[in-house]
């Protein structure tokens, strides 16, 4: 059978490094208030007229890069954000163009911090069905344009980057031994829709709007969502929690990683966190901490790796994949 394997990662983080005493600077708060409440320590922020596309567009080279593939070869691009250059066309549309890539399909999946999930799952649809042979899967965010720089309770937690892979499509034995995605769980629950949103939008006041959050409210779903995510993902696959090499949460704050590996009972030295460094990147926050961990040897050819995710919406997910 046909599997969607990951033959390339790459990610790129903006120059600038905003950290929390820079923030302390415009509202009432201190590094030690946020460390303490979230882990992050600084965040990298888009230049003025850096557009996401521009640093999705450095991810998708070095994940080309990475693959030995070029953009002669890609054939579709998928691209998780919820901070697009334009209100059309698509991200992935316009980077086709700034790749360079001649040919195949290209849209944009909006499911917040879940794109990245949401994004790798559909790819998945194409590739293990022999529909793309050289796909990349993007998450890529400008999340502090949503800022309202005078909510403490909200600036304070986000940031820019991208990250991106390269999939393929491999041969497998139908067994868990196979390299590619093995299994995934996407959910969604509309209901809880004020608890995470931007308020303003095309069709409704015309306006890129703020974004809006109830912090603990979010919390307390995370934990429980993922979790349930995790196993449903894990039973998808056939595999247990436990065999899990390396988990790759989405980073959008240290205590819901820890919160979510206790609850599963996962040892914390296999979570990839870099949520002190970048913040939460929304769906660019799996594929730079997957990249992170490649880069420093920590994450290896083989291993089985566990992706998972909430956002607003609410939305959530959990993908397993071997390297
Ligand atoms: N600095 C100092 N104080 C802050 C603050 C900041 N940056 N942000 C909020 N506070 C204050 C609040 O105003 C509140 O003060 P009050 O008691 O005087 O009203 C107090 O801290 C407690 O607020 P609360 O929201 O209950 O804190 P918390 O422990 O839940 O931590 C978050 C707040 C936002 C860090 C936390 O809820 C969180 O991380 N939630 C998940 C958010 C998330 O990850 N969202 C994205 C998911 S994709």
């Amino acid at each position: 059978m046909l599997r969607s394997v990951v033959t390339g990662v790459g990610g790129y983080l903006p120059e600038e490094v905003v950290t929390n005493h820079d923030l302390a600077k415009i509202v009432d708060t201190t590094d030690a208030w946020i460390v303490e409440r979230t882990g992050i320590r600084q965040r990298h922020r888009a230049a003025p007229g850096q557009a996401v596309s521009d640093l999705a567009l450095i991810a998708a080279q070095r994940a080309l890069q990475a693959a030995g593939r070029t953009p002669v070869d890609v054939d579709m691009i998928i691209v998780g954000t919820t901070t697009p250059d334009l209100t059309f066309p698509a991200v992935a549309t316009i980077l086709q163009r700034k790749l360079g890539a001649p040919q195949g399909i290209a849209f944009d999946i909006q499911a917040v911090c879940s794109g990245f999930v949401y994004a790798l799952s559909t790819a998945d649809g194409f590739v293990a069905r022999g529909r793309s042979r050289c796909a990349l899967v993007i998450g890529a965010e400008t999340m502090t344009r949503l800022m309202d720089w005078t909510d403490r309770g909200t600036c304070v937690l986000f940031g820019d980057g991208a990250g991106a892979v390269v999939l393929e499509p491999g041969q497998g034995e139908g067994t868990t031994a196979d390299r590619g995605l093995l299994g995934f769980a996407l959910c969604a629950d509309g209901g809880k829709q004020d608890l995470l949103y931007v308020d303003g939008g095309v069709s409704t006041d015309g306006k890129v709007g703020k974004l809006r959050m109830q912090g603990n409210q979010v919390f307390r779903h995370a934990v429980v969502n993922i979790s349930e995510a995790v196993r449903a993902a894990a039973a998808d696959a056939g595999v247990e929690v436990s065999e899990v090499d390396w988990f790759i949460p989405h980073q959008a704050n240290q205590r819901i990683l820890e919160g979510v590996a206790r609850r599963l009972g996962i040892d914390e030295k296999k979570v990839i966190s870099t949520v002190a460094e970048h913040a939460n990147t929304s769906a660019a926050s799996i594929p730079l901490a997957l990249d992170q961990g490649l880069r420093d040897g920590r994450i290896k050819p083989g291993q089985l790796l566990l992706l998972e995710a909430m956002g607003g919406g609410l939305t959530w997910g959990a993908c397993v994949l071997r390297l």
